[in-house]
């Protein structure tokens, strides 16, 4: 069972509230959180690409650093962790995209990954004049589809010659091609995103669902599975989980409660607003998940709060789930959390049996 940590690439991690522990993203508290987590054993780190925030008093998301060029940083002052990078595929060419990640298998020595993302917040793109139209609601997967096949062509072979509806390209070349194999993950939440995974991906990200109901989103990453029988690929799924521990359950529904508490109905106004744009949701898209419950500060994702045993355990039922190949955790406060997770709860989870390396 592989562990990753979502790192906080933009301000206060993925709580929407004023209550909750309040920071600005920088290089040093992302150096310092991949640096923990391999410490602790994780076996990767992804960063998302967000690049328009949500306001409000906690200015939520409103600051943000680069994926690629944090990751690349990041692979200089780690060793074995494996690194994850989002492209927004609207932002960023393929061709460009293949060569910055054959750039970052270098630096890291093979320890690089691609997670693609179709889009679903517009103003991002609006905002720099790459949004190609409303159209792209329904047709992101197509356009990501074009997108990683070229990816794989550039990486594979050195050169494209694709030429697709939203692409062409003319002999395109990379060298030096990676020298590991680059996995490419995704997080479809929608039938159309899951196929897409199917076909072309490694991993699919699952959202987790309820607070301590760890086995609630069990359809997930049974569709996951059901996508992946078709196709005949290995895809597994890796579950998404925020952590809010501590030593008893008390303490940690205390710091939840607060946390709800100080919800920033500004910001989250804006998120619900963003989310009903989509054109062509589907039940199980984020904007369905966004808009699904009256006070989302955590979007919706899967939340985990008790005492560390209570929450070893949880995740141990999380792990058991049938297509579940791993779970992302993101922490209320990431530095403390992750020593909490790497000294109190990981040694109590029977899924991380021997996986753990020189705690720090
Ligand atoms: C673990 C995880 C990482 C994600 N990373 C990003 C990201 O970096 N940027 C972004 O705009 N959306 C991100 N998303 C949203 C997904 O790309 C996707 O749009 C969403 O899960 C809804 O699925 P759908 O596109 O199938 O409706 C992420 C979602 C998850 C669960």
């Amino acid at each position: 069972m592989d562990i990753g940590v979502f790192i906080p690439i933009n301000n206060n991690g993925w709580i929407i509230s004023a209550t909750s522990p309040q920071y600005m993203p920088s290089f040093e508290l992302n150096k310092a959180v991949v640096q923990k987590a391999e410490g602790y054993g994780f076996d990767f780190a992804l960063s998302m690409i967000k690049l328009h925030g949500f306001g409000g008093k906690t200015e939520f998301w409103d600051h943000g650093l680069e994926s690629f060029t944090l990751m690349s940083a990041l692979a200089t002052v780690t060793s074995r962790i494996r690194l994850f990078a989002s492209t927004a595929v609207l932002t960023l060419p393929p061709a460009m995209v293949a060569r910055m990640t054959s750039t970052i298998d270098d630096v890291s020595g093979g320890r690089f990954g691609v997670n693609i993302v179709s889009g679903w917040h517009k103003v991002e793109y609006t905002q720099m004049g790459l949004w190609p139209g409303d159209q792209h609601f329904g047709k992101r997967y197509d356009y990501s589809t074009e997108y990683v096949r070229i990816l794989r062509e550039l990486w594979g072979t050195g050169l494209s010659d694709f030429k697709g509806e939203y692409f062409q390209m003319d002999n395109c070349v990379l060298s030096p091609r990676p020298k590991a194999p680059i996995k490419v993950v995704a997080a479809g939440q929608s039938d159309r995103g899951m196929e897409f995974a199917a076909q072309y991906c490694d991993y699919n990200f699952c959202l987790g669902e309820g607070v301590n109901e760890p086995t609630k989103a069990a359809s997930v990453p049974a569709r996951v599975l059901q996508h992946a029988a078709k196709t005949g690929r290995d895809v597994g799924a890796y579950m998404l989980y925020m952590i809010i521990a501590d030593e008893t359950d008390a303490a940690a529904l205390a710091k939840w409660d607060l946390y709800n508490k100080g919800a920033d109905r500004e910001a989250l106004a804006h998120l619900l607003g963003k989310a009903a744009e989509d054109t062509a949701p589907s039940e199980t898209s984020m904007a369905a998940a966004i808009q699904r419950s009256p006070s989302p500060i955590n979007f919706n994702m899967g939340t985990l709060v008790g005492s560390y045993a209570n929450v070893a355990k949880m995740l141990d039922e999380v792990a058991a789930m049938p297509g579940v190949k791993g779970i992302m955790l993101t922490f209320d406060d990431f530095l403390l959390g992750l020593d909490a997770f790497g000294k109190h709860i990981q040694p109590l989870m029977s899924c991380r049996a021997g996986r753990m390396l020189n705690a720090a």
